[in-house]
């Protein structure tokens, strides 16, 4: 039997990073789950908030995320779908386990000095302990696998390491989680500088296919993505990082192996290669689309996450009970 268990935050538009890295991935694991499984997969509220947002925008973009996450093909008969503020377990464990993580492991995650640097407004407190909060999502469900993509990795390795001195600070409690990357499409990049993460933050929108992009839009962010002038389609992230993303992305969406693309496309010149991208991305994205369109007009969502709240609730209270006697904050 194993757990497995994953978020994405409700902020800005989800991206095609997020899709490949992290949605297409669960629909996938969904399938191989056995008998007595679990696999929570939730809406990060509480982490959207560690930077200032606009309240109606996010009440949208959790119904948004909602109605994603169904369209792309999660089946609430095999997992649980909720909300995580829904849950206020995840916030009371993140809390306990802030008493055991330390300052200086928090100051030196990557993504925290980004987002710092990206603050006009000052930094929050909860913007710092994000991690702690990230861990305790984690171990409330006691999670072997965690899904992600690769620039969470870090963030896992905090969560193994608090699981770890849980378990030696108060006896064996949490399984130590591993995550679960995949191995192509884990870092989908910007398409307009490929040295950086395609990120639903990025202000240039050219630089982002957005799950809900029309077709007109996908042809054109793909025709304009950079790429470099030798004209020899082939997989060298280091040195044609552009034309690397834009395989990546192909073999991603068509789960098709890159090295049988780049024998593909060996003798085409790159506006034929980027036509296929496109188009491969459009067939992909466009039933998805139609899906959310529907979806957001019925009364299902609401349907789905009463149930998944339920749900999650009662393995969160049970895992909360446990660390609290362990940690003496229990009358009996
Ligand atoms: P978030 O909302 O930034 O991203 C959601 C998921 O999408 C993946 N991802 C990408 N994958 C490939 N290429 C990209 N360019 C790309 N951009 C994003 C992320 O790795 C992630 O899997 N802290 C998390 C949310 C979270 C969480 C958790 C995840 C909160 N608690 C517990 C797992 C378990 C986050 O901000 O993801």
């Amino acid at each position: 039997m194993k757990t497995l268990v994953s978020g994405i935050q409700p902020t800005g538009k989800l991206t095609l990073g997020n899709y490949l890295g992290a949605i297409k991935q669960f629909v996938a694991l969904q399938n191989t789950l056995e008998e007595g499984d679990e696999f929570f997969v939730f809406i990060a509220d509480l982490h959207a908030i560690t930077i200032p947002q606009i309240p109606t925008e996010l009440r949208n973009a959790v119904k948004s995320l909602a109605a994603v996450y169904l369209a792309c093909g999660l089946n609430p008969e095999k997992i649980t779908l909720f909300i995580q503020s829904e849950v206020t377990e995840h916030a009371e464990l993140g809390y306990l386990m802030q008493t055991i993580s330390y300052i200086g492991e928090l100051e030196r995650m990557t993504q925290y000095k980004d987002k710092m640097q990206k603050q006009t407004q000052g930094v929050s407190s909860a913007l710092l302990t994000y991690p702690v909060l990230m861990a305790g999502d984690i171990l409330l469900y006691n999670a072997n696998f965690v899904p992600v993509g690769e620039d969470q990795k870090q963030h896992l390795e905090l969560t193994r390491n608090l699981a770890e001195r849980f378990n030696s600070r108060y006896s064996e409690t949490f399984n130590v989680p591993n995550p679960l990357i995949t191995k192509t499409g884990a870092k989908i990049m910007s398409l307009q500088d490929p040295t950086k993460k395609m990120s639903k933050s990025d202000p240039l929108e050219k630089s982002c296919i957005y799950l809900l992009d029309d077709e007109a839009t996908i042809k054109r962010k793909i025709a304009s993505a950079v790429t470099d002038s030798d004209g020899v389609i082939s997989y060298d992230p280091v040195n044609k990082p552009g034309i690397a993303n834009l395989l990546t992305i192909l073999s991603a969406t068509t789960l098709v192996p890159i090295d049988e693309l780049v024998n593909k496309y060996k003798d085409a010149n790159y506006s034929t290669f980027k036509a296929d991208v496109a188009e491969a991305i459009v067939n992909e994205l466009k039933p998805i689309q139609a899906r959310y369109n529907e979806l957001l007009k019925t009364q299902e969502l609401d349907n789905v996450l009463n149930q998944g709240r339920e749900k999650a609730s009662y393995f969160a209270r049970k895992t909360l009970t446990k660390v609290k006697r362990k940690m003496g904050i229990l009358r009996k």
